[in-house]
């Protein structure tokens, strides 16, 4: 059975996929880039902005259209959207045979089967995270569910094939699930339930298998990573301390966490960052607006001063950091004030990059419910746009900064660019030779005369800065030291 997967959301459902991949593989399976000649089509999805699920919404139109027309297909949705709308995306879309919640992954390739079979539409959610929503709209915000879990996506985890991963020498490890923060705004705590973090010995563990697999990078997970805390026999692990276990597993090289929220930031983990060899200098933190008017009423549980210490304080404990933001424009009733606080944020915390939304009202969130959404469209986009062009100013006088050092790249691989070459099959020179890494051992010839072709690749730095340079495309996953030359907003460019 030939299965097509794309995935939608953050790099949490990224993770996910792969994970599924895995399952899928292990169950006899067989995955396929191409949807077009694939029998079961699978969704992993995300609902944090409209956008996000018309686009699966397109999706399933087009998938259900094709079995309407006579075509034998089995269809699913996965992630946080199935856990939105349940059984509704089954009436909306009649073809739909799968709808599975992110906390049930782990029963995807039994749904393939049983759907495949005929056995009617299934459906997997998360009850604690139903309950959760039905709690908190029948006793208001404060209500928090920390009822256990019923998931079973932990064996997606603990059974993870090592030595398949997003990207080579790379890895994503989930170290909590969840979130409780409830900003007013986002779906998030909705759809993926209460916060949960993992046993350090758990992650350690599969960090250590990841290791011996190849990997050097590992990137811990979590929607407000800065929160993990894992307590046993008095004993609580935080996120700091779990830095320092990992800082020990032999053959890893770099470990990064995303995202942190800026409420409650432990000081000991900027301290972990500084005195940890193998802990990246790159904080992804987003402010969502630089208004305390806003941040209240987004719920964020900070002010914008305790935002601008923490930022001084990275800046000082960890010299050299990357730090990374998010904002929301057009939240209700952003004045033009708010606004320009938000740009003045921008400026003074000099974020190598932002990741700017236009506010999209989710529907059963705390804002949904009780702000009406009064910026217009118009207004949004345009915020949207000036909010860009400060932060691309910001990025391209750091970038620029930048030019002149030698900086070590963890090599991801062709750059997009020479990506899209390669596929029309445009680059590769007739005589080029593929030097195997030790390919000599498996009997291959080749002429060390000839050196291997030169193609546009890409990497990135500890700090998170992207890297674009000249080299052998044999290089991804490895090291290089690079040194930059030049400089947009949003590449630096290298020479080897
Ligand atoms: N846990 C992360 C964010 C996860 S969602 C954190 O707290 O930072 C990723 C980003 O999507 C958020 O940072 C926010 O900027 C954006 N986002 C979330 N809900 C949104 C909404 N309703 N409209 C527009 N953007 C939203
Ligand atoms: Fe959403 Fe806020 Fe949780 Fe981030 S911290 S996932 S923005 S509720
Ligand atoms: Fe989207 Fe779910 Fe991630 S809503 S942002 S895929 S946690």
């Amino acid at each position: 059975m030939k299965v097509y997967l794309e995935t939608m959301g953050c790099q949490m459902n990224v993770l996910d996929s792969e994970l599924v991949r895995s399952l899928l593989r292990e169950s006899g399976m067989e995955m396929t880039d191409d949807a077009r000649s694939a029998e079961v089509l699978l969704y992993n999805t995300c609902s944090v902005r409209d956008h996000a699920e018309n686009k699966v919404h397109s999706r399933l139109g087009w998938a259900c259209q094709r079995k309407a027309g006579g075509k034998r297909l089995v269809i699913g949705v996965l992630g946080c959207m199935a856990q939105r709308l349940g059984i509704e995306l089954v009436r909306r879309h009649v073809g739909v045979d799968i709808v599975c919640g992110p906390g049930q992954l782990g029963r995807v390739a039994e749904m393939v089967l049983e759907a495949t079979a005929g056995h009617g539409p299934q459906i997997a959610l998360d009850s604690s995270t139903a309950l959760r929503v039905a709690m908190r709209s029948s006793k208001g915000d404060a209500t928090r569910n920390k009822a256990e879990s019923d998931d079973n996506v932990e064996f997606l985890d603990l059974h993870r094939d090592p030595l398949r991963h997003h990207l080579p020498g790379q890895a994503y490890v989930r170290i909590m699930r969840g979130c409780d923060k409830f900003c007013t705004y986002c779906i998030v705590p909705y759809v993926r339930g209460p916060e949960r973090s993992r046993p350090p010995e758990e992650i350690l563990e599969e960090v250590r298998r990841l290791a011996g697999a190849g990997v050097t990078q590992v990137t811990l997970l979590g929607q407000t990573v800065n929160s993990y805390r894992f307590a046993d026999d008095g004993q609580t692990v935080g996120l700091a301390d779990l830095l320092e276990l990992l800082e020990s597993v032999s053959g890893l090289k770099r470990i990064r966490f995303i995202t942190s929220y800026p409420g409650d930031f432990d000081r000991a983990i900027l301290q972990a960052m500084c005195d940890l060899p193998k802990v990246c200098k790159y904080l992804h933190i987003p402010a969502q607006s630089g208004s305390d008017r806003v941040l209240r009423a987004m719920g964020r549980r900070y002010s914008r001063g305790e935002y601008d210490d923490l930022i001084d304080a990275a800046r000082q404990t960890v010299p050299g950091i990357g730090i990374a933001g998010d904002f929301i424009v057009g939240f209700p009733s952003e004045t033009e004030e708010d606004f320009a606080a938000s740009a003045d944020l921008i400026r003074r915390s000099r974020y190598k990059n932002s990741y700017i939304f236009k506010y999209s009202s989710r529907p059963g969130t705390t804002a949904a419910k009780r702000l009406t959404d009064d910026v217009p469209n118009q207004v949004k986009r345009y915020r949207n746009r000036e909010l860009l062009a400060e932060q691309e100013a910001v990025s391209l006088a750091g970038n620029r900064e930048m030019t002149g050092q030698t900086v070590e790249v963890l090599v991801e691989g062709l750059s997009p660019r020479a990506e899209k070459q390669s596929r029309k099959g445009g680059t590769v020179k007739p005589n080029a030779v593929r030097l195997g890494r030790g390919s000599s051992e498996h009997g291959q010839v080749f002429d060390l005369t000839v050196p291997p072709p030169h193609k546009q690749l890409v990497g990135r730095t500890r700090t998170d800065h992207i890297v674009v340079f000249d080299g052998s495309e044999n290089l991804a996953g490895q090291y290089a030291n690079v040194k930059i030359i030049d400089a947009t907003a949003l590449t630096l460019f290298g020479k080897l």
